[in-house]
């Protein structure tokens, strides 16, 4: 297996290797490489929902999907799409899986399916290296911060999809959740300090006024899609991306109107998440 650097700060790309049959050793090679890189890329692979869901049991549980509809035949796997004809697309903004879960998700590997001539590309960012970039003073304070997290805006009754013409890509019973985590985690593999808020779930901190909460949160956000914590995965067939929740955020690109552009995410199960600052 060969492991090079994607960007500078941003990612891996692994190739010589066959992500539908993994040995032992592969498998643990690549463990590794999830644990400290947190977001790997792999091109040319041939994986069908089968082997996507083998390769998912082998980091760990799957979290069956409760947002989106799923595959025929494979409850686990969310089927992220959009038509030719509608305008919204799935992940069009920054944001990590699940962090609206108490147990937030460990990773999420997406199978590239059906892509667009040109566009569709996903953005990542490494969060890792964005709270590496913050000052000391802001890494303290941060530390003792408490954030919540939630999806009901965007997913519950009256929220930010059902106005879009993405309802119908919506499960029947959606289900909403909400969970509160540290601003800065210790992450569970790596016991490294991690940036953990995101655009798309953080709704504001406790004990702290919504409006000094989002000031504070739209700096992070600026801050944590600087140029050079970022990078851009382009889809090709094959293409396949491995990432960690806890360490990265994603955004997927709309820039293919009038296109289809299908991917298969499969989301695994992650753990409750510790601060710096105990007890
Ligand atoms: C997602 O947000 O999980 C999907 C990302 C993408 O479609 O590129």
């Amino acid at each position: 297996m060969k492991i090079t650097a994607f960007t500078n700060n941003c990612g891996v790309l692994i190739e010589e290797i066959d992500l539908a049959n993994l040995t032992d050793s592969d498998f643990e090679s690549l463990q590794q490489a999830f644990v400290e890189h947190g977001l790997l890329f792999f091109r040319d692979q041939s994986l069908s929902p089968k082997q996507h869901k083998s390769l998912a049991n082998k980091f760990g549980d799957i979290v069956v999907n409760k947002i989106f509809k799923t595959l025929e035949g494979f409850p686990e796997i969310a089927v992220v799409s959009k038509e030719k004809q509608q305008t919204t697309n799935i992940g069009g903004g920054w944001h990590t899986d699940h962090s609206y879960d108490e147990e937030p998700a460990m990773a999420s590997i997406l199978v590239a399916r059906e892509l667009p001539s040109s566009g569709g590309a996903t953005k990542f960012a490494n969060m890792y290296a964005a709270y590496e970039g913050l000052s000391e003073g802001l890494k303290s304070t941060l530390s003792l911060i408490t954030a919540k997290h939630s999806n009901e805006h965007l997913y519950g009754k009256g929220g930010y999809f059902s106005n879009t013409d993405l309802s119908d890509k919506l499960a029947e019973n959606v289900q909403v959740s909400s969970a509160m985590h540290p601003v800065i985690v210790i992450h569970p593999e790596s016991h490294k300090p991690v940036l953990y808020v995101n655009k798309a779930h953080t709704i504001g901190f406790d004990n702290w006024h919504d409006d000094e909460a989002f000031a504070l949160l739209n700096f992070l956000y600026e801050h944590g899609s600087k140029p050079e914590y970022t990078c851009e995965f382009d889809w090709q067939p094959g293409s396949v991306a491995i990432w960690d929740n806890r360490s990265t955020w994603h955004f997927a690109n709309n820039d293919y109107q009038g296109e289809m552009r299908t991917l298969h995410r499969i989301t695994i199960k992650g753990s409750s998440l510790a601060g710096p600052v105990c007890g």
